[in-house]
């Protein structure tokens, strides 16, 4: 079976590292769909999380990356699949991703959503909290995979 782990990547955390290495040993395939979203004033480019995440992965052979703009709908009526996996932190999550699912499912009978809860030791865990220790100088290095912790330090030197 495969899977499209869509969300924004901005950047790449520990916590959807976790989630993709899960759902590499449990899928076929899975492909992360990061969201080209320009009006969402990303602090990466689509270029520089696409290849953060490609170095993040590289050693999961059955992960591949890729971006789309628009509804992730259309993204997944254009693939070879109609699963989506999302990840839960905490209950404060269910209620958005409930809501993005049914939407996506009215949108589209055919695309279903599934999930996977995240290891507890992630539930604070967001790309927000982690940009704004690092822009104050924190250390974000357990947070998130090095390549992004360098790439963290370039822009908010
Ligand atoms: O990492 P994020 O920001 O929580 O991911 C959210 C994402 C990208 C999965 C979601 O916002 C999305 O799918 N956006 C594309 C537009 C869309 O299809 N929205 C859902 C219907 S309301």
């Amino acid at each position: 079976m495969k899977v499209i782990y869509p969300g924004s990547f901005d950047p790449v955390t520990n916590g959807h590292l976790d989630i993709i290495q899960r759902a590499a040993k449990n899928f076929d395939e899975v492909t992360v769909a990061i969201l080209d979203n320009k009006s969402k004033s990303p602090l990466f480019t689509i270029e520089e999380r696409i290849a953060m995440l490609k170095e993040a992965t590289k050693s999961l052979e059955n992960v591949n990356i890729d971006s789309f703009s628009g509804l992730l709908v259309d993204y997944v009526a254009k693939s070879n699949t109609n699963t989506v996996l999302r990840g839960l932190r905490a209950i404060s999550d269910y209620e958005n991703e409930m809501r993005n699912a049914l939407a996506n499912n009215s949108l589209n009978n055919d695309v279903e959503t599934i999930f996977m809860v995240s290891k507890s030791e992630y539930t604070f865990l967001s790309s927000s909290v982690v940009k704004e220790i690092a822009s104050f100088n924190g250390d974000v290095k357990n947070m998130v995979p090095e390549v992004v912790c360098k790439q963290l330090k370039e822009k908010y030197k």
